[in-house]
């Protein structure tokens, strides 16, 4: 088997970005999912897989797993994009969910924050999402309220190569 692979599933641009930093300080490449064959799978030792967190669930984990678990002597790791803080409560929820997945089982999970791409989403769906946004406002105070409603109104990008550190130490200590 070859060395490491990063296989994402991006809608809207921001796994994507992370992947291709991941694959650039691994040194190696970074493919779609849909690239993803079980036979070009084979060649790597270790394969990461990054997605977007939608509605508290990492989309598509379940269509990796069963694509590249138990291959014996492959590690597999798992990262997500979500536009909550690094920290945030909710990045715990993420996990969990994740890790209650049986073909986890020995696979650690990553989180990287991103945002909200809104430029790169067709119009129903960047339609919902300031919907969302603005009524989160609603409950917050006046200062807090102001910035949920500019992100709404923009999108966001908190997405930092700083954040990819963890997973690649790891990664890097599989040696
Ligand atoms: C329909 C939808 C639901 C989302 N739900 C969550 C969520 O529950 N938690 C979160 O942190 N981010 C959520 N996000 C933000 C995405 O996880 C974030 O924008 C992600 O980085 C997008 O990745 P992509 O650009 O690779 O598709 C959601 C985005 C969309 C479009």
């Amino acid at each position: 088997m070859g060395n490491k692979i990063v296989v994402y599933k991006s809608n809207t641009g921001l796994t994507k970005k992370y992947a291709e930093w991941i694959a650039a300080a691994l040194d190696c490449e970074a493919i779609p999912l849909k690239q993803a064959t079980r036979s070009r799978l084979a060649e790597f030792a270790t394969v990461i897989f990054g997605g977007p967190i939608h509605a508290s669930r990492l989309q598509n984990l379940n269509r990796f797993l069963r694509l590249a678990a138990g291959q014996a002597g492959r590690q597999l790791v798992v990262f997500a994009t979500g536009a909550a803080p690094m920290g945030d409560p909710m990045v715990k929820q993420y996990q969990d969910f994740a890790e209650r997945n049986p073909l986890m089982k020995g696979i650690p999970f990553f989180y990287c924050e991103s945002g909200i791409n809104l430029q790169a989403m067709h119009g129903l769906m960047r339609l919902m999402m300031k919907q969302i946004a603005a009524a989160q406002a609603k409950q917050l105070d006046s200062t807090q309220a102001e910035e949920a409603r500019q992100k709404a109104e923009n999108g966001f990008d908190n997405s930092n190569q700083a954040n990819i550190q963890p997973l690649v130490d790891y990664v890097r200590g599989l040696g």
